[in-house]
């Protein structure tokens, strides 16, 4: 199967701008301005490639695209989400290491695309290396005339700014990201309106995550039919599955969109580890809910994956053999949305903060008839009433891991300890008040 972007992804190597030129890089930003005289025609053909939002929401990049407005005055901004925080997934991180240039080139392809002439790179803080590695390559693009005032020579300026976020989750998602690019906490805002109309700075902005722009360079140089046929109905292209967990060769796979969950974790992620047996598996990044290892017959793709009630979302795939406690799992789980809540919604809030000591309780032992219940109670209320999605996400494995292994939650509460490791947590001698650390901030 042919690779596209992950053919880049040689372990210790970074492409410098010559190797990715010698490769035929920058060949589609070059000819951009004069395959595409207007710049909707090119809006219009990477709307006919069914390229999808590879951030999480998988919404058709060419669509958003067209919901800008050119009229208002202000400029136009370009955001690219580069904060890559879902648990689970590790892609980005795989793109802005080994070839920075290939973004680089996507952005100028959507900065045309949208009469952009700024845009921010907003990267994960933790990412030390590939925030290096980005900046080099930053540099030698405008060196070489690449980016800045005229760009390949043309009439058409575009500067790039890279931005490094704090470890905040939150900031992954597109308004908190442009509040905290603002310089203020990052509190997501209220939709609409949309970023698309007001966004950065008050301006229209378009946000569109590392994988996606990246996916652009191929649809110009290679048509947006050939790419739309590589995936499934209306899910265009390839795209880069992060696969963790209790695989023989966990690593990021490059696959059609649509390709079956089985095949990714049998035939390319190596099967299970130690031969044991699948139990469960996250197909989208944390926030998605979990299948059990008899629901793994599906294809990857944004509307076959939201049939089955789940989501496509990053595509982070975390793989649990049979030797994993779900109870404890979800505990984990839940205290990172605790932990990661910003606090402006009381379902989320107070939501992921009870239901987090609730099984904390679960998890060490002491937990009380009617705990499971419970839960499932603060869970109806927790989705679909909050400014952002956090609060859904967190709701999803939620809901999904008590209702599909529901008896491991029952026994845990009725003999203090899991029914798949015998062992409980310990009790904390201290208040645990990590998930609660947005009170007050
Ligand atoms: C809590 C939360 C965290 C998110 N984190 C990220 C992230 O780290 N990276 C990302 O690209 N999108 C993230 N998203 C999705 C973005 O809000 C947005 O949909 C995406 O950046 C749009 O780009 P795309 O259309 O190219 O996918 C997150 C969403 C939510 C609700
Ligand atoms: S849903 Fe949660 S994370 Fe999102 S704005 Fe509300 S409190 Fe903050």
């Amino acid at each position: 199967m042919e690779k596209l972007i992950s053919k880049y992804f040689v372990p210790g190597k970074t492409f410098s701008l010559a190797e990715f030129e010698q490769d035929g890089g920058y060949q589609a930003a070059r000819a951009v301005f004069d395959k595409f005289p207007d710049p909707k025609a090119l809006v219009e053909e990477v709307k006919k490639s069914n390229l999808r939002g590879l951030g999480g929401a998988g919404f058709p990049a060419g669509m958003k695209w067209s919901l800008v407005p050119q009229n208002t005055g202000k400029p136009v901004y370009l955001v690219v989400n580069a904060d890559e925080g879902e648990p689970g997934t590790f892609k980005d991180k795989y793109i802005l290491r080994h070839v920075p240039h290939l973004l680089l080139e996507g952005i100028i392809i959507a900065a045309y695309a949208n009469n952009v002439h700024k845009a921010y790179i907003y990267i994960r803080g933790e990412y030390t290396h590939p925030y290096d590695m980005l900046q080099k390559a930053v540099k030698e693009a405008y060196d070489k005339g690449y980016l800045g005032k005229q760009i390949f020579g043309r009439e058409f300026a575009l500067d790039v700014v890279v931005h490094r976020g704090a470890g905040a989750y939150i900031c992954g998602e597109e308004t908190g990201l442009l509040e905290s690019l603002e310089g203020k906490k990052g509190f997501p805002r209220l939709k609409p309106p949309f970023p698309a109309v007001v966004g950065l700075f008050g301006c229209p902005t378009v946000i569109n995550n590392v994988e996606t722009l990246s996916y652009l360079p191929y649809i110009l140089n290679r048509g947006a039919e050939w790419f739309a046929k590589l995936g499934s109905e209306k899910n265009g292209g390839l795209r880069l599955f992060s696969v963790s967990g209790h695989v023989q060769k966990p690593g990021v796979y490059e696959l059609p969109l649509g390709v079956s969950l089985r095949e990714i974790i049998y035939t390319h992620a190596g099967g299970i580890r130690g031969d044991r047996k699948l139990k469960a598996v996250v197909p989208g990044g944390l926030s998605a809910a979990i299948f059990r290892a008899d629901e793994i017959d599906v294809g990857m793709d944004f509307d076959q994956l939201r049939a089955k009630n789940t989501m496509a979302g990053s595509a982070g795939v975390i793989v649990m053999d049979e030797t994993t406690c779900i109870v404890k799992a979800l505990y984990v789980t839940m205290r990172f949305y605790g932990h990661e809540s910003c606090g402006q919604c009381s379902p989320c809030r107070e939501g992921t903060g009870w239901v987090s000591k609730i099984l904390r309780r679960v998890a060490e032992g002491r937990g009380r008839t009617g705990d499971v219940n419970n839960l499932l109670d603060i869970c109806s209320f927790m989705g679909g009433t909050t400014i952002c999605a956090l609060a859904d996400g967190a709701a999803m494995p939620l809901r999904s891991y008590i209702e599909k292994f529901r008896e491991e939650f029952e026994y845990y509460v009725k003999h203090g300890k899991s029914m798949v490791d015998g062992t409980a947590l310990e009790t904390q001698t201290l208040h645990d008040t990590s998930h609660m650390s947005h009170v007050g901030s």
